[in-house]
């Protein structure tokens, strides 16, 4: 047993530690530890945490972030002090209107000075800090009483469990601090991308994916979603006296607590209007989505001579910019197939600009919501952008029907490949379930050889659509076993582009294990669950045979990603096409790699004659050729196996001449059961 002070410095260590792995993980999505590992490392931390509790408290600790059981329903909080709302602005003339009555209720406006926000496109807290802790976050709610979201801020890792007091400086007894919850745009694309990928409705925009994650029952879901906060204002506080709002924000700063980099001082309004005016051009460069400016009196005492209305301060001023929106027709309804056979409808609009740019198409994401929307081809419908987020339809104008519009349903058949779509239970989306789908295939190799993948530079979409189509590639792994002929033959390729592309090929052979088990494409594997398996499995044959039992003993990997990667490698073809890639030389086959002869049929040559019941021909060729063995059309004395199906050809009398042996399907069965581990 450790003496208790060899307990907290242990435990010191130990914060310090998952802080930083924290870090890797959630930030710079580069984890350095498996998940068993930081599980193992938080085990400890929260033991040694609950023994000691008698001596110190742990509010801060990052034992705090991960999530907690669920809760039946959130707790009602009432706001000590009310949160009111802003009086809007749409122009500059009403900025002006501001200013004067600021003017008018001072009695002059010497003095006036303002600070300038952008107005945060989020989710309105309060977050409640007791003696420097974080007690309570509480959603706005009707302005008075909202609902207690505690667990789910905890999980926020931008805010401070404990504030940071600067020394000397005693955290204040009791405070409101006023913030705006967000999702940044880059990991709102890629929660997006996930939850498709997953069959998931995508959420609209960031605003609504915040909102939704902050009123999880479960803060285990809230955990796992890129939320982020910045803190704009002060409720209730005790015994505090800011000289202006300037002051204000840079206390919260050196607290710990983040506030907008974008937030500037205002000598006059003139220079709000500037501030605007740039922000209002910056706005599609900025990393979070913003729908305005605030401008806000800077100095407290005047902030308190001002006072408020029944809903909003007369210091403050919300000046919103045109939302980014506009009318169009939707000329027809495109369906496109994804990399994982999901069918997507996709609106092609009249060309229309919206905030500079033309759009001309809108994804409308799946069956579900052209019904809940009720769109049809011809309709006039509002479409926004949001950021830069792809263009989204806001609804469809009814007063604009003339009768004549076309209802949209998702076609039966893959309007690729012909095969008939599925829906599966419990999933919005609509899948063309045939592995060999063109389509598919076209995204699966974009995929393949996209950045976070296997990174090949220089192979696009036109040039995958044209190997596709001239047969060149039927998988991932026959990339690599294309020549620079092949290359120059496609059209506009050439000499110098083809030794490029050939090059990145060449380079894509040693990607990093994750790189590879992203490649693949696996469902439910986006990039950070690939680094969590790379960092559990040292080669990808590990992985392969990893039970679901297994996989899911892997701390963030649920039921439903291990039971599709152990569904993706219980598929021959994909075995097939693995194998490929380590024979041409794509490096991740493991620490100790397999040798061909090692292979259980390594050496054996197969012929197939007749019809196979369980097999397709191509099926059972691949699983003789996973497990090492070689298939043939004809037999000779070389051929090891005759497998003869329903009513046999010629190929049977010649093995029975030359002494071949031969097995009925059943026995072929059974031979590959044979060497199932
Ligand atoms: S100050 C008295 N500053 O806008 C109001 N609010 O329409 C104090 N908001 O509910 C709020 N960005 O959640 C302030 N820089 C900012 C803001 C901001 C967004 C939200 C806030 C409020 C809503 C009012």
């Amino acid at each position: 047993m450790m003496n208790q002070e060899d307990a907290l410095r242990r435990i010191a260590d130990l914060r310090a530690q998952i802080i930083y792995h924290n870090r890797r993980y959630y930030q710079l999505d580069e984890p350095e530890i498996s998940d068993a590992e930081y599980d193992i490392l938080l085990r400890e931390l929260i033991t040694l945490e609950e023994e000691l509790s008698f001596l110190a408290d742990f509010a801060d600790s990052p034992t705090q972030r991960v999530g907690a059981p669920p809760l039946e329903k959130f707790e009602a909080v009432n706001h000590i002090i009310p949160m009111l709302s802003l009086a809007n602005a749409f122009s500059e003339g009403e900025m002006v209107d501001f200013h004067d009555r600021i003017g008018r209720l001072l009695g002059g406006t010497g003095g006036v000075d303002y600070v300038v926000e952008p107005k945060l496109d989020g989710v309105a807290v309060n977050l409640l800090y007791e003696e420097g802790r974080f007690v309570i976050g509480s959603t706005r709610g009707d302005g008075f009483t909202g609902e207690n979201v505690t667990q789910n801020l905890k999980t926020v890792h931008s805010l401070p469990l404990r504030l940071s007091m600067p020394p000397g400086q005693k955290a204040p007894s009791s405070i409101e601090i006023r913030g705006e919850v967000i999702i940044r745009l880059e990991p709102f694309r890629t929660l997006n991308q996930r939850r498709q990928n997953d069959g998931l409705p995508p959420f609209a925009n960031p605003r609504n994916a915040a909102a939704g994650s902050l009123r999880q029952l479960d803060s285990r879901i809230t955990a796992r979603r890129p939320l982020d906060i910045f803190c704009h204002s002060l409720g209730a506080a005790k015994g505090l006296n800011f000289t202006s709002h300037w002051d204000l924000l840079q206390t919260f700063k050196s607290w710990g607590l983040p506030i907008s980099p974008d937030a500037r001082r205002a000598g006059t309004i003139e220079e709000c209007m500037t501030y605007y005016g740039e922000m209002a051009k910056k706005r599609s460069a900025l990393a979070y989505e913003i729908d305005g400016i605030v401008i806000k009196v800077n100095s407290m005492e005047f902030q308190r001579r001002l006072g408020t209305l029944s809903r909003s301060p007369r210091w403050a001023l919300a000046c919103k910019f045109n939302p980014l929106q506009a009318l169009t027709v939707i000329e027809n309804i495109e369906v496109q197939v994804g990399r994982t056979g999901v069918l997507t409808p996709i609106a092609i609009m009249q060309p229309v600009q919206i905030g500079g740019v033309t759009v001309t198409h809108a994804s409308l994401h799946n069956q579900d919501e052209i019904n809940k929307k009720d769109l049809r081809i011809g309709d006039t419908i509002l479409i926004q952008r949001a950021g830069d987020v792809i263009p989204q339809v806001v609804k469809v104008i009814g007063g604009k029907r003339t009768g004549n519009e076309k209802p949209f349903t998702l076609p039966d058949l893959c309007p690729s490949c012909g095969s008939v779509t599925v829906r599966i239970e419990g999933e919005v989306a609509q899948r063309c379930v045939n592995m060999d789908c063109p389509a598919q295939l076209k995204e699966h190799i974009k995929h393949f050889v996209s950045r976070g993948a296997m990174n090949i530079d220089g192979i696009g979409e036109k040039i995958i659509s044209r190997l596709i189509d001239s047969h060149l590639i039927h998988d991932p792994s026959d990339l690599y076993r294309l020549s620079k002929d092949q290359l120059k033959a496609l059209d506009r390729m050439g000499a110098k582009s083809a030794d490029n592309v050939l090059g990145a090929i060449e380079r894509s052979k040693e990607a990093e294990l994750d790189k590879l088990i992203y490649a693949l494409g696996i469902r439910h594997v986006g990039e950070h669950t690939s680094k969590i398996l790379a960092s559990h499995f040292s080669n990808i044959e590990s992985l392969i045979r990893a039970d679901e039992s297994t996989l899911m003993a892997i701390h963030d990997i649920g039921p439903e990603i291990a039971s599709s990667i152990a569904s993706f490698f219980r598929e021959q073809s994909n075995l097939l096409v693995i194998n490929n890639l380590f024979n041409a030389g794509v490096a991740h086959r493991g620490k100790q790699p397999v040798r061909p002869s090692a292979l259980p049929l390594s050496g054996k040559t197969f012929v197939f004659t007749g019809t196979l019941r369980n097999f397709s021909r191509n099926e059972a060729s691949a699983i003789v050729e996973s497990k090492g063995g070689k298939t043939t059309s004809s037999v000779s004395r070389k051929t090891d196996y005759v497998i003869a199906g329903d009513d046999p050809g010629s190929k049977l009398d010649k093995a029975r001449d030359l002494g071949v042996a031969i097995l009925t399907e059943r026995e072929f069965s059974s031979l590959l059961a044979a060497f199932e581990e």
